[in-house]
């Protein structure tokens, strides 16, 4: 029998083994989980840089070289092959779905899709011009008031995934009719995933469904882009609530609450704002790179840059080409494209970019695609939340069915005050 690696560690008086774990395409780690009992030491990793919180079946990311794979398909296989609904089956249970299981996942989510009545009194509740993030995030923890508390064997866990699944897209949808003043529109279990979320977005008062079928087609693509991306801050922050046994609804709402912020899928936002703002600014693209490298300005160059990749992001490649397909079939000259090509170009020929590896991400082109479907920019944000949606439910799944589940519960090095006394 091959012996098993260890790492030394050499600690004062001490010497300890720690087991090595190496994963399926040979990543490695250091196992401290006797650290501190054994030496009475922590680590400590500000920003989880270097720092494993758990082994995941689900996605594998090499961000050297620039490969994102769904329980081991390339993106770029998935992409375009299969839809939205497979890829949410796919992360959830392991493999792509049979005719059979496709057909019962995808008629699950049809009947799944309406919101209880009384809920659609609660968009009354928040004013007109509400981030829909925040009504995304407060509706779906309000989602779990009308769900009996779930026991947790497996077929209450699939059809509680199923529910949030189905609904928080018609959540989605009624946030953004609700901030243009328009009724809401029921979803149609004729219709497929997609399909049912752009009529009731864009349907008429008469729910006729009609819609351009590059939106349908683009919309599927972005969605299964955005479907996963291992321990990102807001699987992460699902992880972290639902690790304390706490309902899944409130754990995806804290990921929603998570997901929102600019450097995360908050980008997609800001990265529209961006390129607005460098437009009504003469299309001055030269002065917003130089800002960027600036260290005394606060301004980055928004949908640049990665924690993991370190070279061009597999998705943002694939997006660029649909942005630019979506904008010539449907003939529109957008001058945002040109300015986000510009930015590009000179980017990755500087040398700031290049020593840093910075490369244009997810969210650098996707918001040229969501406008062009007439998707109001506050709304972006709340269409990665959509795609991420059935990663966030994997995850969340994969571990609290994990062996080694366990609180999260980290560490902490105390810096403050001695101790001392308030005694007058
Ligand atoms: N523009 C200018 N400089 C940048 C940028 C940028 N977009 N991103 C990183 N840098 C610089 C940064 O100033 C630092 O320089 P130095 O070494 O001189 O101090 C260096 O590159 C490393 O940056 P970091 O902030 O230490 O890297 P990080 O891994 O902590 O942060 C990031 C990653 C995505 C938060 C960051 O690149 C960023 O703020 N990008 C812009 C926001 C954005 O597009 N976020 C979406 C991320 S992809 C979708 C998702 O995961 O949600």
């Amino acid at each position: 029998m091959a012996k098993k690696k260890t790492a030394k560690l050499i600690l004062e008086n001490c010497e300890l083994d720690l087991d090595i774990i190496t994963g399926s395409e040979n990543e490695h780690a250091i196992d401290i989980t006797s650290l501190r009992n054994k030496t009475g030491y922590i680590t400590i990793d500000p920003g989880y840089a270097n720092t494993g919180s758990c082994t995941s079946d689900i996605t594998f990311i090499d961000g050297e070289t620039g490969i994102l794979r769904y329980r081991g398909y390339p993106i770029e296989d998935l992409a375009g092959q299969v839809n939205f609904t497979d890829v949410s089956y796919l992360l959830l249970y392991g493999d792509l779905p049979s005719p059979e299981k496709k057909s019962m996942f995808s008629k699950s989510l049809r009947k799944e899709a309406n919101i209880h009545e009384d809920m659609k009194r609660f968009f009354d509740g928040f004013p007109i011009n509400a981030h829909p993030m925040a009504t995304l995030s407060s509706m779906v923890t309000a989602l779990s008031t009308f769900s009996p508390s779930i026991d947790s064997d497996e077929e209450n866990t699939n059809e509680t995934i199923i529910k949030i699944l189905a609904q928080v897209k018609t959540i989605a949808a009624y946030s953004y009719r609700k901030s243009h003043g328009l009724p809401f529109i029921y979803p149609n279990p004729d219709l497929n995933y997609i399909d049912n979320f752009l009529h009731m977005m864009f349907s008429d008062s008469q729910e006729n469904f009609h819609t351009e079928p590059i939106f349908a087609e683009a919309l599927d693509l972005l969605l299964i882009l955005h479907a996963d991306h291992e321990q990102n801050c807001s699987t992460s922050t699902v992880r972290m609530a639902g690790s304390s046994m706490s309902n899944v609804y409130g754990a995806i709402s804290g990921g929603i609450a998570a997901l929102w912020g600019p450097l995360h899928g908050g980008a997609n936002q800001a990265v529209l704002e961006m390129l607005k703002k460098i437009k009504n600014d003469n299309s001055d693209y030269k002065k917003y790179i130089a800002l960027a490298k600036d260290k005394s300005s606060e301004f980055r160059l928004m949908g640049f840059g990665h924690r993991v990749y370190k070279n061009y992001d597999p998705r943002a490649k694939i997006i660029s080409e649909m942005a630019e397909k979506v904008l010539s079939k449907l003939n529109i000259e957008d001058p945002l494209l040109d300015i986000a090509r510009e930015l590009e170009g000179i980017a990755l020929k500087d040398e700031y970019f290049i020593k840093r590896k910075l490369y244009p991400n997810v969210d650098f082109y996707s918001g040229i695609i969501y406008r062009a479907m007439g998707i109001p920019t506050n709304m972006f944000t709340v269409m990665f939340a959509l795609g991420r949606l059935p990663g966030w439910l994997a995850h969340w799944k994969e571990m609290i069915n994990s062996p080694h589940f366990k609180i999260n519960r980290p560490r902490q090095i105390y810096t403050g005050q001695k101790n001392r006394s308030c005694k007058k």
